[in-house]
């Protein structure tokens, strides 16, 4: 089974990020064949910096290597190495409608924070991310909750695209963890945890130090009682049980089983401890890591190849069957090569 998704390199990775969707890209290395694209292309669509971005996407590829993505087990590579991206994003613009994209809660907070310019890529966000997926033919989306509508759209994209072009296209499924797909900020936790939205000192950054963990835990918004156990009413030490729960391994009724009685000083301790075991082991990889970029340039550049061999073909279906470019001879390049080489 082939399995896609991609990670922005903007701004620093969270814990939300990290369990989320980092642990499942991990995971999916043992599930199939694993593909992760750093997606700087989608970068450009807010104002950003040119150079912070150069540097965001080797912090994020370093980032992914020590949370434990091989590059022997999958392809990691840059988006912008691969040109077929764009080239079908405008391509699957034909079967995408403009009234849903307009649609999109993504673009309608995105742009209602916008103070110059609503670009048109905030718009056009989603049909390259569809592009993403598709161009690999990939059957499963890892991602958190807040990507569950960008999914639904690609989906509908693909169908259209075979509806109106012939089978061409793999509908691509979402998978969305059960549990952690969607953590909150610790101060304010009727709200995700995000790199924009969310509070400095309620959002744990994955390269955070220890004592910074501890104590945006321990300050960690709870209600006035004093049961552990997951409750709308109890956002917050609900949320804290999921963050346990996933770290743990376990359900989130052990987790409530666990600390019952125990109070929310303990429990927020036992978190905080837990978090910093969790985090710390990728924090020290990462160092490591992101001091050699000319070994990270490498992973990215030797990603980039093997993926464009496969968005190659699939783009070459596209073309033709929607009447793109000359027609193709079928198999042509390839045989050549194979006399040649005979
Ligand atoms: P981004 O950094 O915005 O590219 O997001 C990368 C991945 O993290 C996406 O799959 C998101 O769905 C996921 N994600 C972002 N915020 C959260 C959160 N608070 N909880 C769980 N997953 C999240
Ligand atoms: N929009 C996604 C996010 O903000 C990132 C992304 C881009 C993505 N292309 C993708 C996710 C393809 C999954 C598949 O998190």
């Amino acid at each position: 089974m082939r399995i896609f998704s991609g990670i922005q390199p903007t701004g620093r990775k969270h814990l939300g990020n990290y369990i989320g969707a980092i642990r499942q890209y991990v995971e999916a290395q043992e599930r199939g064949e694993a593909i992760l694209c750093i997606v700087d292309l989608h970068a450009t669509t807010v104002p950003y910096d040119a150079a912070a971005l150069r540097r965001s996407v080797l912090d994020t590829a370093a980032m992914l290597l020590a949370a434990g993505l091989d590059p022997a087990r999958c392809i990691l590579f840059r988006q912008s190495d691969v040109a077929e991206h764009p080239e079908l994003c405008w391509l699957l613009c034909a079967v995408t409608a403009h009234g849903d994209l307009n649609r999109m809660h993504q673009f309608k907070e995105k742009s209602a924070r916008q103070r110059e310019l609503v670009s048109a890529g905030l718009l056009f966000y989603p049909v390259l991310q569809a592009a993403d997926v598709l161009a690999y033919r990939a059957e499963e989306v890892p991602v958190g909750a807040d990507q569950r509508q960008h999914v639904e759209l690609m989906r509908d994209i693909a169908l259209r695209f075979n509806e109106r072009f012939g089978e061409t296209l793999i509908v691509p499924r979402h998978r969305i963890p059960e549990v952690g797909a969607r953590i909150m900020d610790l101060q304010e936790p009727e709200r995700k945890m995000s790199t924009t939205g969310s509070t400095e000192q309620g959002t744990i950054y994955v390269l955070d130090e220890p004592p910074a963990i501890a104590k945006k835990l321990k300050s960690a918004v709870t209600d006035s009682g004093s049961d552990i156990i997951r409750s709308p009413q109890k956002p917050g030490i609900s949320n804290l049980i999921e963050v346990m729960a996933v770290i743990r391994e376990t359900e989130s009724a052990d987790v409530e089983l666990e600390f019952d009685g125990a109070g929310y000083g303990r429990f927020k301790q036992a978190v905080a401890d837990a978090v910093v075991d969790y985090l710390t082991p990728v924090r020290g990889r990462y160092a490591e890591l992101r001091a050699d970029e000319a070994a990270l340039e490498a992973v990215l550049a030797e990603g980039a190849e093997r993926a464009r061999s496969i968005a190659g073909e699939t783009l070459a279906d596209v073309r033709e069957q929607m009447g793109v470019g000359p027609p193709r001879q079928r198999g042509s390049a390839r045989q050549t090569l194979g006399d040649e080489l005979s």
